[in-house]
């Protein structure tokens, strides 16, 4: 094991019902609230009503910022940053998924800082303040409700990048499993999809000894797939989409890659579909994740054979370690398939024809990833084998 700390003070307030705590946490904190939003699905639900209700008894003033599009955009950053600058605002109430939350933090870091918020995502500036950020989470996927990241997109030059810090964990989180009932299917598998790819992230380590993290990582994912089944016959299942909705939070506050070296390749390759062609981030794993694990995998065949092994129950009898290790990753694409998330460009239905674009991108001019360091030319494989 690694040495490591661990510092994660995001408020999380669990339960059916919960969103009516919300009074609670702002109350007497905050006045001058920049409420922000997406597309609309929380006007349809009602959500958007319960949670106005609740700041007018508070008295507050309310800033509206709506129209935060999956895969965000810089250009609503930019707005969001000025609004917040010139109303003095106190508090961004991020009302959505990981879209929203992390255009919430964008503005959060925005605010706070001279220059241009890009600087943060290009690596030209370091996050030293932000405007405290709160959730009311609608979408379990990304784990934005309490992790470090931002993920924004430069509309110019299709650029998908993020920027990470301790300083840019929400405040508080108010997660009630009931308004992920919504959801449509294609979005509850999409973020399912996600969030095993965030556990599947720091799971595939070359570090030793790490024992306890590698079974929380396994009993996250065995929660994750038995749940995920469930949904997949019975989608209001609130007791099943209560088991996601914090595995999406504990795959992705940290926790599960304490004192181990993550990875993050298949991240940054699955980020250039989006950055592309606009793919919903856990379908461009489910493309990404299988390929990188096939071309991956003999780096390391005990990891996968474990893999195999603890989290799909592989029988070990009469097979060699790369049988093993194989059945584990067919594993994983059946369940993919299972629950119709595409595991291929073509399944997507998305060009092949921009590799070695994508990729030199990914990659920026260095490698990605640890568990096996990945050039622009393995990139290219990936994607081939992901075709
Ligand atoms: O915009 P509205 O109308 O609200 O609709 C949204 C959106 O169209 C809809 N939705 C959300 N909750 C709903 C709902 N529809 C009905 N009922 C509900 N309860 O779902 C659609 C997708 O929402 P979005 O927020 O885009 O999805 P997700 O949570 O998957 O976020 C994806 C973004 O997060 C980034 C991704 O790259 C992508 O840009 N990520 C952020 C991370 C982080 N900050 O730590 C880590 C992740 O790996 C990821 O990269
Ligand atoms: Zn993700």
């Amino acid at each position: 094991m690694e040495r490591f700390q661990f510092y994660c003070p995001t408020k999380l307030v669990f339960g059916e019902g919960s969103v009516s705590q919300l009074r609670d946490l702002i109350l007497d904190e905050y006045k001058k609230i920049l409420l922000h939003y997406g597309g609309g699905s929380i006007k349809k639900s009602g959500l958007y009503d319960e949670i106005k209700n609740i700041l007018k008894d508070l008295k507050c003033e309310v800033y509206e910022l709506s129209g935060v599009e999956p895969n965000p955009k810089l250009s609503l950053v930019y707005e969001g940053v000025k609004l917040a600058k010139e109303n003095d605002i106190d508090l961004i109430l991020a009302v959505g998924g990981g879209s929203v939350i992390d255009s919430a933090k964008a503005i959060g870091i925005g605010a706070k800082y001279e220059g241009d918020v890009w600087d943060f995502y290009t690596g030209k500036a370091e996050v030293k303040e932000s405007l405290p950020v709160g959730v009311v989470l609608t979408f379990p996927a990304t784990g934005s409700e309490s992790s470090t990241g931002s993920v924004i997109t430069n509309e110019e030059g299709s650029h998908k990048l993020s920027v990470n810090s301790n300083i840019m964990r929400p405040k508080f989180a108010i997660m009630d499993p009931l308004l992920t009932l919504t959801l449509p299917d294609k979005q509850t598998f999409a973020g399912i999809t996600d969030i095993l790819s965030h556990v599947f992230e720091r799971y595939f380590t070359n570090t030793k000894n790490v024992d306890l993290t590698d079974h929380l990582c396994e009993a996250t994912m065995k929660t994750v797939i038995k749940n995920a089944y469930i949904l997949n016959k019975d989608p209001k299942n609130i007791a099943a989409r209560a088991e996601i909705m914090i595995s999406g939070t504990i795959a992705h506050n940290g926790i599960l890659g304490i004192g181990r070296e993550d990875d993050w390749a298949s991240h940054v390759i699955a980020h250039e579909l989006s950055a592309f062609y606009g793919t919903t981030h856990g379908r461009s794993l489910g493309i990404i994740f299988p390929a990188w694990m096939k071309y991956v995998y003999k780096e390391n065949i005990d990891r996968f054979v474990q893999f195999a092994t603890n989290v799909f129950d592989v029988s070990v009898v009469n097979k060699t370690p790369e049988e093993i290790a194989l059945e584990g990753i067919n594993s994983f694409i059946a369940f993919l398939k299972d629950i119709g998330v595409p595991t291929s460009f073509s399944d997507e239905g998305l060009p092949t024809d921009n590799f070695e674009t994508m990729a030199e991108k990914a990659v920026n001019g260095g490698t990605l990833g640890r568990f096996k360091k990945l050039t622009k030319e393995d990139v290219i494989n990936i994607y081939n084998l992901a075709k």
